[in-house]
């Protein structure tokens, strides 16, 4: 993943689009709408798995997901999400952890959350030269319980802080920043001070790229419904009118039918009736 390529296209005003995904079809899919980048969320946890929150989620977990994702995705660029637990030992954990997703996955490139070791492990993984996405604004790996996912940045301080985050991971080498919940008018600074890309997530208009996780976008996850997230589908809805017709279909005989069954010559059928 070359930096400076990324510098260009952003100087172009190239708007980037990335999706999550977590298994072969759905990276198919992604792949066939154009995406740019299909990321393998920690979201997983949450909208897969059925966990409360993305920190139980282990670093097999997503390995076993990337994996499945690599094998849907041909022209879209890869990026695996550094859990909890593959960073929580400190900078050499968090680099086996990113080799495994380039080496056993084969991702492109793997996403950092900001956190209270973020600087060691942002400098060590660039120094073995994997591409890194850094994350600021709601970081869902360090929540706190307290103050939940709430949006970040809204007092100066925090926006300052938040704006600083973004910086370190530039210039410490990150290929890219993702902004997570926080006010438009600092995205908006924050994009315009950065030299490489910002891809936002409830972070306004003005970033250089959206993302949104494919369960939301295709409203297959409703147990809640941020406000950032548009529905582009009814997925649950369409998937659970699905399965009551075949459920019906089955119940009152009309399913199988005869396009659906496998015909036997009749010929061989009465010779098997001899034989039987
Ligand atoms: O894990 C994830 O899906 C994410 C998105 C919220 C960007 O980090």
């Amino acid at each position: 993943m070359n930096t400076q390529e990324f510098i260009r296209q952003k100087k172009r005003h190239k708007k980037w689009v990335m999706v999550t995904a977590y298994d072969t079809p759905t990276a198919e899919i992604l792949d066939a709408a154009g995406v740019d980048f299909v990321l393998v969320g920690d979201s997983v946890g949450m909208v897969v798995l059925g966990y409360p929150t993305t920190t139980g989620v282990t670093m097999d977990e997503m390995i076993h997901h990337a994996k499945a994702v690599r094998r849907g995705t041909r022209r879209a660029k890869l990026i695996g999400d550094l859990p909890l637990s593959g960073i929580t030992k400190g900078a050499a954990h968090a680099l086996e952890s990113a080799q495994r997703f380039i080496e056993e996955a084969r991702c492109d490139a793997v996403k950092l959350e900001w956190g209270r070791k973020t600087p060691e492990i942002l400098r060590k993984l660039v120094r073995y030269k994997i591409p890194v996405m850094g994350h600021v604004g709601l970081t869902p790996q360090t929540v706190d319980p307290k103050s939940g996912f709430k949006v970040r940045g809204k007092s100066a301080e925090s926006a300052l802080t938040i704006f600083k985050q973004a910086h370190f991971f530039e210039k410490h080498g990150a290929f890219a920043v993702l902004l997570e919940c926080i006010p438009g008018p600092l995205s908006r600074v924050i994009t315009k001070t950065l030299k490489v890309p910002t891809i936002g997530i409830g972070a306004g208009r003005f970033c250089d790229g959206q993302v949104l996780v494919f369960h939301d976008l295709v409203g297959l996850f409703t147990r809640f419904k941020p406000l950032h997230v548009k529905r582009y589908a009814e997925g649950r809805l369409i998937f659970e009118k699905a399965v009551s017709r075949f459920s019906k279909e089955v119940k009152n005989g009309k399913f199988p039918d005869k396009r659906h069954s496998f015909q036997m010559d009749p010929k061989e059928f009465s010779r098997w009736e001899r034989l039987l």
